[in-house]
């Protein structure tokens, strides 16, 4: 049984390879990066997996697939992850396992739809699929000084980003996840006050205009500040404020809290 993971330059690819590791002999294993270079000696294969490149050789031999989503626009990201799909099923992988959005089918989210449109790729092969539906990751919320977003007063259960690369590690390498789909949450929802008040920082809420000309502000570009607007308004009118069991399920421990990520725990 051949298994590959894409992505392993990123947070999420290197923490589900690790996670893998532990979990399978490493000669099972097959790492993907558009940098092999920059990766080093990982204890196992690494072969260059750029989606928007040749991938004739990427998927050989390979039984499983651990697809992370890539970054980008809407288009770029949609037509390559497209020909990531083809590419594997050309090859004959036989089960493929994608890293999606919670909710992908209903999610009123913009960057939803690159992700709607790969889940339907992968199921139009007619392979196995499983789709770990992610949550946004405690981290994104984590970093020094006032919070200003325009969440109001919405809530999120976002889940720390290595119980969400446990999660995909454990549906890779053990059996019965054919044809499933996780919603991987954290075990709480909380509101940016209450995240500011944990962290000892201020929360101001602006509008959906001003926090996009804050973000073009910090130099990001367009459809970034955009997008991340987008997921803002979204907490904001509750699309991220359900709590599912599945992570729990899935990594047979409560998932870690967004009180522990902030404390480093
Ligand atoms: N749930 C959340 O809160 C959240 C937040 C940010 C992003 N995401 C999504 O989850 C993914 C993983 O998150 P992360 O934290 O690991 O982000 P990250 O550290 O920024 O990594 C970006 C990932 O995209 C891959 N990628 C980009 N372009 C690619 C291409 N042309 N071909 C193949 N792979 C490509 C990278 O692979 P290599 O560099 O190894 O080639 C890397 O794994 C992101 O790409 C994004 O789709 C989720």
């Amino acid at each position: 049984m051949t298994t590959l993971i894409t992505g392993v330059s990123g947070h999420l690819g290197s923490l589900i390879l690790d996670h893998a590791r532990a979990r399978v002999p490493a000669g099972e294993l097959v790492a993907a990066t558009r940098h092999p270079e920059r990766v080093g000696d990982l204890g196992v294969e690494v072969r260059p997996g750029d989606f928007a490149g040749d991938l004739s050789r990427t998927f050989e031999g390979v039984d499983k697939l651990l697809l992370v989503s890539a970054d980008g626009p809407d288009d770029a990201r949609i037509a390559m992850q497209r020909a990531a799909v083809r590419a594997a099923a050309d090859a004959g992988v036989r089960h493929v396992l994608y890293t999606s959005v919670f909710e992908a089918d209903t999610s009123p989210l913009s960057l939803a739809a690159a992700h709607r449109a790969t889940e339907e790729a992968i199921r139009g092969t007619g392979v196995a699929f499983t789709f770990l539906r992610n949550g946004m990751y405690h981290e994104n919320y984590l970093a020094p000084g006032p919070l200003v977003t325009a969440a109001g007063d919405g809530r999120i259960a976002s889940a720390s980003r290595d119980d969400l690369a446990l999660a995909a590690a454990i549906a890779l390498t053990e059996p019965g996840h054919e044809n499933t789909v996780h919603e991987l949450t954290g075990p709480r929802a909380w509101s940016f006050d209450e995240l500011a008040a944990l962290r000892g920082a201020t929360h101001t809420a602006v509008t959906p205009a001003e926090r996009v000309a804050g973000l073009k502000g910090f130099g990001l570009p367009d459809f970034v500040a955009e997008l991340l607007t987008d997921i803002e308004v979204n907490i904001g009118r509750g699309a991220l404020a359900e709590v599912r069991p599945d992570l729990e399920k899935l990594i047979g421990r409560a998932p870690t809290t967004i009180e522990d990520a902030a404390r480093g725990r």
